[in-house]
């Protein structure tokens, strides 16, 4: 008996078989490692946003502890330097240490009490729409912050109070900072009360509980962090920077100090003309449970095309999405938004009970889905604007040193 030949189009082929038949990506980019049914791996953002193969160029990474996320993020962004790229990374747990030595940087280990300060109120630079920019640029940012805080939404009269009060700060001094700010809500002034129509108890009273929680990094248990201009000892310009969150990765607080770093690095990630900046927020699961921050991380994903900026978020379980603040709940609609609006996803093995959520969340077919279960250390399966990719990561001899975070685990034998 003889089968009559089936013909068909690349394009049916790729949608029958995902793995196999899928088409090649039309630009260069860096070397991943081996795409598992053939040939090398590359992968650019943002040639390919560039070349209209993806309408963004952000990135996920998810995958269960140990399978070789972080690793493969420290060697992207070791070759994406490279080609010239600047590297921004948010690190609670303070692991990038080597990259970013190895780029010439030393990382900022922030910590209570400690020597170094960043300021998120810093004014951004003067850019088109000069001060005004800038200005709508800080508020936004102290919205963001304050949000954070208090783990919730502002109230309409919060909100006006952070502008007031920031207005307030602007017209006694060039500099704005949360303690300045904290001043000047505690004790608002009668035109900052007049400015948005409101007794001046009245604003006092329903921006208490914001003043009283941002009291708490200038004060408290967070202070030494971000109350004051940033240390001069900071470099924020050059080709990378770390900034180590280990001190407070425990932090029931992760999520506001996120917050506060994220703006403070708002103006590093913001290389200027041409620049293209990839941003990466390690762990962010555990910053993605608080709205403020994910509202802020949000937001950059949106700006990222206007902003020549790639983000990166490195995420364990896609149910992490879901779940955090509780299905419906502001905060997941919110992260379910990244996923939206990331056209990169790379996902390392997730384990059996996650793979419905996985298939729903991130498109997966029924292969796909299979594949997922069974990938072992270093093999993801890559999903880049509608193309689907299993990809071993290769570390080159060198890459080593940069990305060992068993060392300290288990004492291995030199290889
Ligand atoms: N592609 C790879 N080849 C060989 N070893 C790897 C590879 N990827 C990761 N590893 C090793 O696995 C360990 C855990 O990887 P890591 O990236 O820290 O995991 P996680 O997914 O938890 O971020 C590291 O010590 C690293 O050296
Ligand atoms: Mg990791």
């Amino acid at each position: 008996m003889r089968i009559p030949a089936h013909e068909a189009t690349t394009a049916q082929l790729g949608a029958a078989y995902p793995l196999v038949a899928s088409r090649a990506l039309p630009t260069g980019g860096v070397l991943v490692g081996r795409d598992l049914l053939g040939g090398a791996f590359v992968h650019d953002p943002f040639e390919l946003y560039g070349a209209g193969a993806l309408t963004n160029p952000n990135m996920l990474v998810f995958g269960q502890i140990g399978r070789g996320k972080s690793a493969f993020v420290k060697t992207y962004l070791y070759r994406q330097a490279a080609f010239g790229r600047r590297i921004v990374v948010l690190d609670p747990k303070g692991e990038y240490g080597p990259l970013a030595r190895a780029l010439g940087a030393s990382p900022v280990a922030l910590a209570p009490g400690g020597p170094l300060r960043l300021n998120p109120l810093e004014a951004a630079l003067a850019g088109p729409g000069g001060g005004s920019e800038a200005a709508r640029r800080r508020l936004a940012r102290c919205a963001a912050v304050s949000s954070a805080a208090l783990r919730r939404e502002l109230s309409p009269l919060e909100h006006a109070g952070v502008e007031v009060a920031l207005d307030d700060v602007a017209s006694r001094s060039a500099v704005a900072t949360i303690p300045s700010v904290v001043e000047a809500l505690l004790e608002p002034t009668p035109a900052a009360a007049r400015a948005i129509g409101a007794s001046l108890a009245a604003l006092r009273a329903g921006t208490r509980d914001l003043a009283l929680e941002l009291r708490r990094l200038v004060h408290g248990e967070l202070r030494g962090m971000f109350d004051g201009p940033t240390s001069p000892d900071v470099e924020l310009d050059g080709p990378a920077v770390v900034l180590d969150l280990s001190a407070v990765y425990h932090s029931p607080a992760l999520g506001v100090l996120v917050t506060c770093a994220a703006a403070a690095l708002e103006r590093a990630a913001d290389g200027g003309p041409g620049a293209r900046t990839i941003l990466v927020v390690d762990e962010a699961w555990a910053v993605l449970a608080n709205l403020g921050a994910a509202r802020y991380l949000q937001a950059s994903w949106k700006l990222a095309r206007s902003r020549g900026l790639a983000n990166l978020a490195v995420l364990h379980r896609v149910s992490d999405l879901a779940a955090v603040g509780g299905a419906g709940s502001a905060v997941s609609r919110l992260a379910e938004g990244l996923v939206a609006d990331s056209e990169t996803v790379v996902c390392y093995a997730q384990p059996a009970a996650e793979l419905a959520t996985a298939a729903a969340v991130l498109g997966l077919s029924e292969e796909e889905s299979r594949a997922v279960l069974r990938l072992g250390r270093g093999v993801a399966l890559w999903k880049v604007g509608g193309r689907s990719f299993l990809v071993e990561h290769r570390l080159a001899r060198a890459e080593r040193a940069l990305v060992d975070t068993d060392a300290r685990l288990v004492a291995r034998p030199e290889r």
